[in-house]
């Protein structure tokens, strides 16, 4: 008797725990109106395509075990998707985003719904459009926090300030990609960079609007910094301010202490900073990492971290004094980079697969394409080339007729072949003097199938081919172990017993060393097909992208659901 009145309570104590985790996940209903607004930077106004009039676009809180249902409500003149970049969105690739990969694109004066629910996730992701360059401005943070009453593994900060770097151009970003694609040289670069939309006190019109931080003496702030620019690895840093990193990509690090990050288009990192510094104001400041051998936008924004208590110039020029300004990297310093990346561990033990079924080896990289006319308009690029990128030989090109996901769904054949090849179709020394006949890459719409729940392994091999350089390869549907890296040619013999299979970071996207390789595992548990590519927009455009095609698992909940009904056609 008194054992079974004991089990009704643990019971009923269990029941009531289960209801109250459910009770307090929310469902976050939403409207995203696409819609050109002007906005002026850099002394000019732009009609940029926005999200509610808003450039950024508004930043979404939520909880882990939260359900959103965001309304995209085109009103602009271009296609658009957006992309909720890290969310892994089990089962459910219709609210991934991309274009031409899982949806067919919103098409002026239509609308879809995305709806999804964050499982397993929390720390700081972002949305983004996935159609051509509208990223440029229409991007946003999506802060996770945990469960209530569920802890961070480090005392959390009462104030939380979302950092969105972004690129701007001083022009319309969509003409700038379409004169690049019709010419096959590279894109011009940008005007600016920006901090939270403001390029900052270093450019032409944009003092009086510098993004300001005020700041109490002694507090502690989190910094969520988000690398929104489309084209471009940045260094980030706080004068005199040491920053803790304790996230990357939504992925908690063991902490570390550091005077510069380097973030890559498509990462975020979370870092604490303690004020506690002089009374005073401080510049944070944002500027190139530049691993190639090409032109960027060599160009610094800034925002101001202010002290309540900063004292005020008196007398003649009244007025608050100038901020100091932080120590900033060289351009294309890659040992800081290296050596910040290389530091970076997950918060505790692993759970890595240790043993790989599916291995693949890929090369990334650019390319050229050579033109029958080499005088032709269209052939602009290096030596009357058109610029093109791949993965193991393969330049990417997205499909017109339908998503990959629907026609897989649907049996539609002719949208994709499944022979993506998983090693380069020729060896060769990929980081040296490679040449000329194996700059070409072969165009198609291939993706790589993998068995349900298979362990994978992936290694990125930067080549040398045009440049070297650090591309950000970003997987969607996913989230990562980053178990090795280095310089140099991959050795398949030697370099896997260095692999940190214990505590290696966690995270979406994953920068090639320039001239190096960078190594992968996860495991293939979400079903569907989820694009992989540089988060370089400039590169995803000219093909440096593939798509694993997950199969369905035989258990329950283990396959794609149905698509929406409003799922737009193309
Ligand atoms: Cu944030 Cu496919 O990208």
């Amino acid at each position: 008797m008194e054992s079974l009145s004991r089990f009704f309570f643990v019971s009923l104590i269990a029941l009531l725990a289960y209801f109250a985790l459910f009770a307090s996940a929310e469902l976050h209903v939403r409207e995203f109106v696409i819609q050109p607004k002007p906005v002026k930077r850099l002394c000019r106004t732009h009609q940029s395509i926005t999200v509610n009039g808003q450039f950024p676009g508004p930043n979404l809180e939520v909880r882990n075990g939260d359900s959103l249902a965001i309304t995209v409500i085109n009103r602009a003149r271009y296609n658009i998707s957006i992309h909720w970049h890290g969310i892994r969105q089990l089962r459910n690739p219709w609210a991934d985003g991309p274009e031409y990969i899982t949806q067919c694109p919103i098409r002026p004066g239509q609308s879809y719904t995305y709806r999804f629910t964050i499982e397993g996730q929390e720390g700081t992701l972002w949305w983004h459009a996935h159609s051509k360059w509208l990223r440029a401005t229409v991007y946003g943070a999506l802060i996770i926090y945990p469960r209530l009453g569920s802890p961070y593994p480090f005392s959390m900060p009462k104030r939380d300030i979302p950092i969105l770097l972004g690129e701007w151009w001083d022009r319309n970003p969509m003409d700038v990609l379409r004169l690049a694609q019709f010419t096959g040289a590279a894109p011009n670069v940008s005007d600016a960079y920006t901090i939270n939309g403001q390029p900052g006190d270093l450019y032409r019109c944009s003092r009086a609007e510098t993004t300001r931080f005020p700041i109490f003496p002694g507090e502690t702030v989190q910094l969520r910094v988000i690398n929104a620019a489309l084209n471009q690895e940045l260094f980030f840093s706080v004068a005199n301010h040491q920053l803790t990193v304790v996230e990357t990509d939504s992925a908690y690090t063991k902490p570390f202490t550091t005077s510069v990050i380097m973030i890559g288009p498509g990462q975020t990192t979370n870092v604490l900073l303690t004020a506690n510094q002089r009374p005073g104001r401080y510049y944070m400041a944002a500027r190139a990492y530049n691993s190639a051998n090409a032109p960027f936008d060599n160009t610094t924004t800034t925002a101001i971290l202010e002290y309540v208590n900063a004292p005020t110039r008196r007398g003649r020029g009244r007025g608050q004094i100038a901020p100091v300004f932080p120590v900033l990297p060289g351009f294309n310093d890659t040992a800081t980079a290296t050596a910040f990346t290389n530091r970076l561990r997950y918060w505790k033990r692993a759970p890595v697969p240790l043993q790989v079924d599916d291995n693949l080896f890929l090369t990334v990289g650019l390319g050229l394409i050579n033109c029958t006319n080499p005088n032709s308009p269209r052939c602009q690029g290096p030596n009357g080339t058109r610029f093109a990128a791949s993965i193991n030989n393969q330049s990417f090109v997205l499909p017109r007729r339908n998503s990959i996901m629907q026609a897989y769904y649907q049996g539609m054949p002719g949208i994709f072949t499944t022979d993506f090849p998983p090693f380069p179709p020729v060896q060769f020394d990929y980081t040296g003097n490679v040449s000329r006949g194996l700059w070409q890459p072969v165009k198609g719409t291939k993706v790589y199938k993998l068995k349900y729940k298979a362990n994978v392994q992936i290694v990125f091999q930067d080549t040398s081919i045009v440049t070297p350089e650090n591309h950000p390869m970003h997987l969607h549907g996913y989230q990562f172990y980053v178990v090795g890296s280095g310089f140099g040619n991959f050795n398949p013999r030697t370099d896997p017993a260095r692999f940190n299979l214990f505590d290696p970071p966690e995270r979406n996207t994953i920068g090639t060393p320039p001239g190096g390789w960078v190594a992968i595992r996860f495991v293939a548990d979400n079903p569907g097909a989820w694009f992989m590519h540089c988060h370089i927009d400039s590169h995803l455009g000219w093909g440096l992208a593939m798509v694993f095609l997950v199969e369905n698992g035989r258990g329950q909940l283990q396959s794609v659901q149905a698509p929406p009904l409003d799922l737009p056609r193309c």
